[in-house]
């Protein structure tokens, strides 16, 4: 690609980033049920993409800190917050290698996240080692048993028994998964 294209294909790239992670909006006020998640918690939301959920939570109370490795992603979410008057503090970093925080998260939400990182126990020991205690970390990700009608492609989801064994490498102590929404489970998991 030529240089001078670069910069309208990036736009192009996170207008779609955008445009798909918005249609999950809808799943935050059950992932926040499922996470027990409550006004006043600090929330680190691990691979918050462009923010559609991590702005959900912020507006239900929470105090967010939203991660990604991709900067472009994360200063829409910035600028969507400052739309909408909400707080949302942003970090770019990798669940493998989790930059310091300012404050130790009460819930981390890792939602359709898992799946994207490639060294996956030292992620989720990262994050164990990072959560307050009495803390949680909560997991969604595409079920493999589902349709495939929407969401990640069948060949990079992961079953709950997957997700499981990677939960308890890292010393987690997960709960059962439990299914749905929109073909996904989800897994809450105790330090
Ligand atoms: C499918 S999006 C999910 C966005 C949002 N969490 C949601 O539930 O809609 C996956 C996100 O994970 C991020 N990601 C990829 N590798 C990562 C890593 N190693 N650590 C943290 N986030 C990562 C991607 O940049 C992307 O924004």
């Amino acid at each position: 690609m030529q240089a001078e294209n670069q910069p309208r294909a990036d736009a192009a790239r996170l207008e779609r980033l955008v445009a798909r992670q918005a249609e999950k909006r809808h799943l935050a006020a059950v992932w926040a049920a499922r996470a027990g998640l409550e006004a006043g918690m600090t929330v680190l939301d691990v691979g918050a993409g462009t923010g559609a959920l991590a702005l959900e939570y912020a507006a239900l109370g929470a105090r967010v800190l939203a991660m990604d490795p991709d900067p472009a992603s994360l200063a829409h979410a910035a600028a969507e917050a400052a739309r909408r008057g909400l707080i949302l503090e942003t970090i770019v970093g990798r669940a493998e290698a989790l930059p310091a925080l300012p404050t130790a998260p009460d819930r981390v939400m890792l939602t359709d996240a898992l799946h994207h990182i490639q060294d996956r126990d030292a992620a989720l020991r990262a994050i164990r080692a990072a959560i307050a205690p009495g803390g949680a970390l909560f997991i969604a990700e595409y079920d493999p048993a589902g349709p495939g009608a929407i969401g990640a492609p069948m060949a990079r989801r992961m079953t709950p028994a997957e997700a499981q064994t990677h939960l308890a490498a890292a010393g987690f102590s997960a709960t059962a998964a439990e299914p749905g929404p929109d073909e996904h489970y989800t897994i809450l998991a105790l330090p």
